[in-house]
């Protein structure tokens, strides 16, 4: 029996992390292919990551055949699962997006505010060509989706994509519950946490330790600023007692772009003079791990790849693709369409919360009304979602101006629209939606 992997955008420095994941996870999900899949730009990427994979896979001792291939549609045929981690524009394109906001003194982030949304726009109409495809060549295929910013792509594909077997992915629920296995000191396996709300927008509302609410606890230690859960790319100082106190739920690390926006931009602007863009410093530390990547005698993912933001995203996505393939029928925290599962929310928008997964995909879990604290922000956070994916697949300026100026992170209508001028043009090439000739 064959079971095929299609990894899109396989000349991504994290693969390494995701053929370490089928690796460890060999004996219950047996994947016999793994295919990496990249364009020409990433060719001599591609070529470095399918030596070290075919090398750890070697010294695992796991009849796996790595191939990799330019060629997208030959590698999806008779593919089992498919993951898409595709940068569309590459690090150049998320250095504009950091750095055009920082220069009108707004938030550059790579998934929040403007930045965030351009690159959606530059993402959507990629990822609604693949799934075309998919569900010609590879119809019963689950695509994994983990490409940033990854609700609204689910949200796309879902709405307006021909292939529906498609799932979200996100390492920011996964850190929260290893995070807090590590406050509580005990094993993650025993964590549940209940999430609730949009994909970088999640609460975790309940905490269980072996079913038991242990909610109050967590939240007490979170006064502890030394007690944080955040990924490299986020520098976090905590939470202060009131804002714990009265939320009483757990935030994930992007809430400080919210909830503590002038002091997250005052030191994210200080970084940007000292350091350049995020983009930038990622692009160095990518050089040094390809550095690594290349040396023949690497066996193993480098401890170095930990420095990246998206660290352990695999994880989430290789628990996913193994609970399907098992049927397991286990608690996975997922990007999946609402259909009811929040009563405050349309059916055909995607939240990110816990399902049941199995064979037959996510079952969410219902979760029926917000939160009265989190209900007005986390409608309005979605609806600037719609209104991205309409101009995403549209072409759609007045949408597109509508969702920068009902953002919180941008709102103001002069800037909106300074900002969209400025990343059109400088994304111009990228989207050919909004300048096609009428
Ligand atoms: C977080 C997010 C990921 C994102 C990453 C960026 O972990 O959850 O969605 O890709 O950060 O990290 P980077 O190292 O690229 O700044």
């Amino acid at each position: 029996m064959t079971l095929k992997l299609v990894i899109i955008g396989g000349g991504s420095s994290y693969t390494p992390e995701i053929i370490e994941g089928i690796i460890d996870r060999h004996d219950q999900f047996p994947v016999t292919e793994i295919a990496l899949v990249d364009i020409e730009q990433g060719k001599e990427k591609l070529q470095i990551i399918t030596g070290l994979a075919k090398r750890m896979i070697h010294k695992a001792n796991k009849s796996i055949v790595i191939t990799s291939t330019l060629e997208r549609r030959r590698a999806l045929s008779g593919a089992d699962f498919v993951t898409s981690q595709i940068r569309v524009g590459g690090l150049k394109a998320r250095e504009k997006d950091e750095r055009i906001p920082f220069s009108y003194g707004a938030l550059g982030q790579e998934t929040n505010g403007a930045g965030g949304i351009f690159k959606a726009l530059r993402t959507i109409p990629v990822l609604l060509e693949i799934s075309k495809d998919m569900q010609e060549l590879c119809p019963n295929a689950w695509l994994i989706n983990f490409t940033n910013p990854a609700g609204m792509v689910t949200e796309a594909l879902l709405k307006y994509g021909e292939h529906k077997r498609v799932i979200g992915v996100c390492n920011i629920p996964f850190n929260m519950r290893t995070g807090v296995a590590e406050i509580l000191k005990c094993n993650v396996e025993d964590i549940e946490i209940e999430f609730l709300g949009l994909n970088h927008f999640v609460f975790g509302r309940r905490v269980l330790v072996k079913g038991v609410d242990c909610t109050a606890n967590v939240i007490e230690r979170l006064k502890d600023p030394a007690n944080q859960y955040s990924p490299a790319n986020i520098v976090s100082e905590g939470w202060s007692t009131t804002f714990l106190s009265a939320f009483k739920m757990l935030p994930n690390p992007y809430h400080s772009y919210y909830f503590k926006g002038a002091d997250m931009l005052e030191k994210n602007l200080e970084a940007y003079w000292e350091n350049g863009t995020r983009a930038e410093v990622v692009q160095q530390v990518e050089a040094e791990l390809f550095k690594k990547y290349e040396n023949e005698s690497l066996e193993e993912k480098p401890t170095e790849l930990e420095k990246r933001g998206g660290a352990f995203y695999s994880d989430a996505a290789c628990n996913v693709m193994t609970s399907i393939y098992t049927n397991k029928g286990d608690v996975q925290t997922v990007n999946v369409q609402n259909n009811g599962t929040i009563s405050d929310l349309p059916d055909d928008v995607v939240i990110e919360t816990n399902a049941l997964m199995g064979a037959d995909g996510p079952r969410p879990i219902s979760i029926g009304a917000l939160p009265l604290s989190i209900r007005g922000i986390i409608q309005l956070m979605k609806n600037v979602e719609e209104l991205v994916i309409e101009a995403a697949i549209k072409g759609d300026r007045e949408r597109l101006y509508q969702a920068l100026l009902i953002n919180p992170l941008v709102r103001e209508e002069a800037l909106a629209k300074d900002l969209m001028e400025d990343l059109l043009e400088a994304h111009k090439e990228d989207l050919p939606q909004f300048y096609q000739q009428a």
